[in-house]
Formats: structure tokens, sequence, C-alpha cells
């Protein structure tokens, strides 16, 4: 199997993702994204924004500021109850989560929030300090997850202001503006792509938790009592998302119902899409890769009550008033693109020149994905001219490499690397016939293409 360290150095090596500030020692667990961890980035935000927001008729889409008003967060109850417990290894003064420290121990998922049962069950299965291997705990405390900050120049150091831990309450405070404008009827949604913050105690596995990542949400506003119905809608539209549009592999994610007393106390029902991360050493590990939640009316009532804004809808078919419930598909666009790359690597057995057998590695992302579809490549560089107006001809209609460096066969493993669905060769051949050799990434097949119906191949394919 995979390993994450096999990942994180592809991703480095071919410029997907690097380790943030590394000239200068690094910040722990940040990461910045190369030329290609952008371009996948991009193709995931905007294939869940084609299917999420575009394709539907009833979702709209919205940008709200990171920055907002304090009372935001305390409406919502982030500020009184978003935190994770924390413990402290008295010997090595580490800080863990115990209930992460019990899940990876036992495997099982205990509420974060009840320390009793947490320092029972630490004290029972005997858990020891991973860094240092002794068990000699503090206490179990709370500590708040959001980053604060300060806005404007006065002295004293401003107002206090919190980066936001989630993109949704930007669409709750908005439901009544985005409402009217749109003239949406019930049921509508809202969908938000952007960046959120945790100050999360135990980041860490490469890109799977940071303290800066973004979110693609959707709040799905409904009628009370139809919200399991459309609860279901989208925990079914998110799988068909993930296979169909994302291309991961069925066997490779699977749904966790939370039990009745793991449910947050607003919530009648909630599920995570789980992917199977090669994390560990027991052949890896399922974690939350996208949280699925019917939230009831609990954030709009909220609002209601904090702002003194009336938030109730007026339903013109049945002269109804009432506060919509809410269904909320949540997914990390981060962690979603660390699944692609899992999902996609391949070591191929690959016939050599001289008969051989070689491993080639391949990245099969789904063709939407790809950061590049095609790359252009001259046999010699002394082609590179006229290979170049071929990738003129195509490059404003799909993203296109052009490389000229080292051999053919090392270019085409860089392209297996990377992805790249199609590479042509522009060859001396093609100075006569018109034509150029395309290489199919998955099955290694050449086709000889006319240039003029290159573009057209190349639609239908990808
Ligand atoms: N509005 C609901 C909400 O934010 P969540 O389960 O806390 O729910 C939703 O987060 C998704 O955001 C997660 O399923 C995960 O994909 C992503 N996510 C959350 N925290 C993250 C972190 N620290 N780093 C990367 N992705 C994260």
């Amino acid at each position: 199997m995979i390993n994450i360290e096999t990942i994180t150095a592809l991703c480095k090596q071919r410029g997907f993702i690097f380790p943030g500030s590394e000239i200068y020692g690094g910040l722990a667990n940040t990461w910045d994204y190369g030329p290609l961890g952008v371009e996948l980035l991009n193709n995931i935000k905007k294939v869940w924004w084609r299917d999420f927001v575009q394709k539907r008729i009833d979702v709209v889409g919205m940008d709200a500021a990171i920055l907002m008003n304090t009372k935001v967060w305390e409406a919502s109850g982030h500020v009184g109850g978003f935190s994770d417990p924390l413990i402290d290894c008295k010997k090595c003064h580490e800080r863990f989560r115990p209930d992460k420290l019990i899940e990876e121990a036992t495997g099982d998922v205990v509420d974060p929030a009840n320390h009793e049962k947490l320092l029972e069950i630490m004290n029972r299965q005997k858990i020891k300090c991973p860094s240092c291997g002794e068990m000699d705990w503090t206490d179990i405390r709370t500590f708040n997850l959001m980053f604060e900050t300060h806005q404007g120049v006065t002295k004293g150091g401003g107002t206090l202001v919190y980066l936001r831990p989630e993109t949704a309450q930007g669409i709750f405070v908005n439901f009544k503006n985005i409402q009217g404008t749109s003239r949406k009827k019930m049921p509508f949604g809202i969908a938000q792509i952007g960046k959120a913050f945790r100050n999360e105690i135990t980041p860490g596995n490469f890109v799977f938790r940071t303290r800066e990542f973004e979110q693609m949400e959707l709040e799905f506003f409904c009628k009370p009592g139809t919200e399991l119905d459309w609860y279901k809608h989208w925990k079914d539209f998110a799988w068909d998302f993930l296979i169909g549009s994302i291309g991961l592999e069925t066997k490779n994610i699977r749904f966790r119902d939370h039990a009745e007393d793991e449910l947050a106390h607003y919530a009648n029902a909630c599920a995570d899409i789980e992917y199977h991360f090669p994390f560990g050493e027991k052949g890896g590990s399922w974690g939350e890769l996208w949280g699925i939640a019917s939230r009831t009316d609990y954030d709009l009532k909220q609002h209601e009550k904090f702002s003194g804004e009336d938030m109730k809808y007026f339903d013109p078919e049945t002269n109804e008033k009432y506060i919509p419930y809410v269904v909320e598909p949540s997914l990390g666009v981060n962690r979603l693109a660390l699944a692609v790359l899992i999902d996609a690597y391949r070591e191929d057995k690959a016939p050599t020149s001289d008969g051989k057998e070689d491993v080639r590695v391949v990245m099969k992302f789904h063709k939407d994905i790809a950061p590049f579809k095609v790359a252009v490549l001259p046999l010699q560089n002394k082609l590179a001219d006229e290979a170049t107006k071929v990738w003129e001809e195509i490059n404003g209609r799909f993203t296109t490499d052009f490389d000229t460096t080292g051999s053919i066969g090392k270019r085409y493993r860089r392209q297996d690397e990377i992805g790249t669905p199609y590479c042509v060769t522009f060859d001396f051949d093609s100075l006569e016939d018109k034509s150029v050799t395309v290489r199919d990434r998955d099955t290694m097949k050449q086709e000889r293409i006319k240039i003029d119906e290159l573009a057209d191949y190349l639609t239908c394919n990808l």
C-alpha cells in the first residue's frame, strides 16, 4: 500500500505542494501549493461549483468576508463552545487531544466534551504519551480553536475579530439578502467556497489537518419536516459526486452515520463520508472527508435572537411564515485534494525498450481534475518552434504543458507522474505528414492524428 511519505515526496518533487516558508526553516504544518497544486485545487473547486451550483436551479453562490462581526460567532456558539479537549504530558510538555489518542488506541469515537469519561478511558487503557512514552498527564482542559486578531489601528490594539473557523456563518447572515434578491423559493441552497482557520491542537498528516484550509459548503434551506428527505438527497448527491465527478474509487470511501449520542445538540441527523487514508501503521485508517449534517433551524434562530432581525421565510403558496431548516454538506478542499492524490497514485508495470519490465508511477486523475490535460513534446529541440504552433492552437481550449527537456521517454514518465491524460509528440515526420502522435496516459496506446483534427480529437476524449 502507498504511504503518506511517498505522496508528500512526489508532491514536493513534482511541484504540487511544498512545506510553507521553507527557506526560513518552515512554519509548522503550513503548506504552499505550487504550479500543479494550484491547478489541482482550482479544478476540484471548479467541478464542485459546476455540480453544486451551476447545474442546479435550486442553488446559488456567494462569497462572504472572512472577517465578520464578533456577534456572529457569539450567536453561532463558536465563542462559547468551539473548542477541543487538550491534555499535556507533564514529562515532555507535548500537547494532545485525548479523544484522538483514545481513537488511535482503541478505534472508539468518544464525545470530546465528556472530560470525565475521556480521563477514565485514558487511565483504563493506560494510554501513554506518543512522544516520550510516559504516562503522566495533566487534567483535561478546553481550548478554543478560533484565531483571534485585531482590526483597526486604535491604541490598545483595535477591535477583537476572529478569522472565520467555517464559511457557513457567512451564508446564514446573508440568508435574507440572498433569498430576497435571487427570489428563490423554498427549498433552495446557498453555496460558498473559501478559506477557514482553526487553531488546531494537533494538526498533521500532511494537508489532512491544517490551521488554514479551504471549505466548500452548501447550506440547503427547506421547510421543517422535509429536512430528512433532503438530508438523504445530499448524502447520495455527495457520494455520486466523489465517484462520478472526482473519480475516487468506491472501495476507498464509506459513510459513517453518527450515533444519537454523538449528534450536536442542534442536529437531528449527521453522517461523514470517510476516506481510507494511508495513515498509521495498521494499513491505513478511515478519516472524515465530508460532513453532512441536518442542522434544524438552529443557526437562523440564533441569528434572529442575537441580531434582532427577522429570519423567517414567507411562503407565498401556503401563506405560512417559518424559519427554514438546514441541511449542510461541508467539505474541505485540501482534504479532498489529499484523497485525490492518494487515490490517483499507481505503480504500474511497464515494458522497457530492451524488453524488460519497469515500474511506472502514474497519477490516474479524473480528466477534469488533472492539472494539465495535454502536454506537447517536440521530439528534439530543433522541432520546438513548429511544436509551439501546435501548443498555441490547443492551449486556449485545454490547459497544456510544453516540455522540451530530457529524452522523450523521460518526458512521458514525468507527464505520467503529474497525471497528464494525453501527450502529443511532434516528430520529424510531423513536418511532412502534418500529424502528431497522441499517447494515452492510462493505456499508453499511441495514435497518429492530423494536426488539423487534434483539437476535435482531444475535445472528444477529454
Ligand atoms: N460548517 C460545518 C463544518 O465546518 P466540520 O466537520 O468542522 O464542519 C467540514 O468541517 C469539513 O472541513 C471537514 O469534513 C473537512 O473536510 C474540512 N476540515 C475541517 N477542519 C479541517 C482542518 N483543520 N484542515 C483541513 N480540513 C478541515
